[in-house]
């Protein structure tokens, strides 16, 4: 791998720890650690991320050749977890990148969402689980969301409601936090991470059987079971287990941390919790088409908002330079290790006035719908999130659904003190925090 003794024109991070190098600083307070470093090293610096490894950050506008994958490969991710990775779109390029992506596109658009009845399907679950919302409840709110994202993803892939607390304990394996340990043995967490993953290969074998034995091309499942490209080209299906498993991997922890931060921050400004029940009370559909959903404007604000201050990937996974490229003026040699930094992206003042603050106001009113640049959270270029539309369909319906529900009950959401600091690595999200209802 390329170290900076090799570019030594781009700048060298401080705050590095010897072994460690920038891991802590990245782990503890990344947002403010890069957007500092921007501000005194420039768009462009080394950071080590630990045992050796440099990569270059980019928070400027040049990030944005890093996403483009022109120069730039995803396949870095591979090397350290392939049984987690391997054969899915997130580490492929070029054509067989398209392959999959075209094969896999069709039920993730507005299109294939109404079709397969997802708006209707996350109704039910949201209502599932606002059961324990009543009042004086404390609830841990990142928890909730997490497990209610992880059941959304999962009740779209076809698994049965009754099924949903077993695949929530072996997924939790698949993703446990030894699997990146290098060791495996019989009980290790790789191996154990390898049982879950077998288990979850046999169960979603046995409904992509049955998908295709009904023709089934209506339901997300059935969709990807036979799913094509322009060329009639089709996944293999080891590569649509894996890609299942990368949707629910994907799909879950990333809106559920944005859905976190949104109920933080509505339990921390009443003005906007008043806001959103007049626009809620004012629509009596439920926003569960991507049309639908043009109703609730100051709800997809609020998340479209939250997004931006705690983008979930803040840190793109890193890309290996492929074909010797420039970066602001530096030629960058291959195989140097790239990161492009969305959070200087979604924080940058020139595009958002007083970056720092939390202005669903900013999303409303505007002409035109926001742009691949405004959604930066969701990366760029080819390996674009296929589950935009999705995440932000369920982000809307979770809010106004918990609205509903809380203004029905006569509740209101409330946080004691202050919002807390996000944690980071791998995703970033808020660390255990109750939100209290109480009568309003
Ligand atoms: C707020 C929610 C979400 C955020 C912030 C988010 C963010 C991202 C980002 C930044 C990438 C690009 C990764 C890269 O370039 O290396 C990505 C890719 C991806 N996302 Fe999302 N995501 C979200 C929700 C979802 C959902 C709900 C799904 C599907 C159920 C999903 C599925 C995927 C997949 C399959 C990819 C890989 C695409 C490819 O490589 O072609 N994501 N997402």
């Amino acid at each position: 791998m390329i170290t900076p003794k090799m570019v030594p024109s781009i700048p060298i991070a401080p705050r590095r720890w010897p072994l460690l190098g920038h891991m802590r600083v990245i782990a503890k307070e990344q947002h403010a650690f890069l957007l500092e470093m921007e501000r005194t090293l420039g768009p462009v610096f080394w950071i080590n991320m630990g045992f050796g490894i440099w990569s270059i950050v980019v928070t400027g506008e040049e990030a944005h050749t890093i996403m483009k994958n022109k120069a730039t490969r995803s396949d870095l991710l591979d090397k350290q977890v392939p049984h987690i990775t391997g054969h899915t779109l997130l580490v492929n390029d070029g054509t067989e990148h398209r392959r999959m992506r075209g094969a896999m596109n069709g039920p993730f658009t507005p299109k294939g969402i109404n079709a397969a009845d997802i708006g209707k399907m996350i109704y039910d679950v949201v209502e599932e689980h606002f059961e324990s919302w009543e009042d004086d409840a404390s609830l841990d709110i990142h928890h909730i969301t997490n497990v209610f994202a992880l059941d959304v993803i999962f009740r779209i892939l076809g698994i049965e409601g009754a099924d949903l607390p077993l695949w929530r304990k072996k997924f939790s394996e698949f993703i446990g936090p030894g699997m990146l340990l290098p060791f495996e043995f019989p009980g290790s967490p790789k191996w154990k991470s390898k049982k879950a993953q077998e288990w979850m290969d046999e169960r979603f074998s046995v409904l992509v059987k049955q998908a295709r034995e009904k023709s089934d091309t209506q339901s997300m499942l059935g969709a990807l079971a036979h799913g094509a490209d322009e060329r009639g080209r089709r996944l293999e299906d080891k590569e649509l287990l894996a890609n299942l498993r990368i949707l629910a991997l994907a799909g879950h922890e990333t809106t559920a941390s944005v859905l976190a931060w949104v109920m933080l921050h509505l339990s921390h400004s009443p003005k906007h919790w008043d806001l959103l029940l007049e626009e809620v009370r004012q629509s009596p559909n439920e926003p569960i088409t991507p049309k639908t959903m043009a109703s609730y404007p100051l709800a997809e604000a609020v998340f479209r908002e939250c997004l931006r201050l705690y983008p979930p990937v803040s840190l793109l996974p890193p890309r290996r330079v492929a074909e010797e490229m420039e970066i602001y003026g530096h030629t960058i040699p291959v195989n140097t290790r790239v990161v492009a930094s969305l959070i200087s992206l979604s924080k940058d003042a020139a595009a958002y006035p007083d970056p720092l603050s939390f202005q669903p106001e900013r999303w409303l009113g505007r002409e035109k719908r926001p742009g691949p640049l405004e959604s930066v959270q969701f990366g760029g270029g080819p390996h674009f999130c296929l589950g935009y539309h999705l995440a932000l369909l369920e982000g809307v319906q979770f809010i106004v659904s918990a609205t509903r529900y809380l203004d029905k009950h006569n509740l209101r959401p409330t946080l004691q003190g202050d919002l807390p600091t996000p944690k980071y690595l791998p995703l970033t999200r808020p660390p255990k925090t109750h939100i209290e209802l109480h009568a309003a």
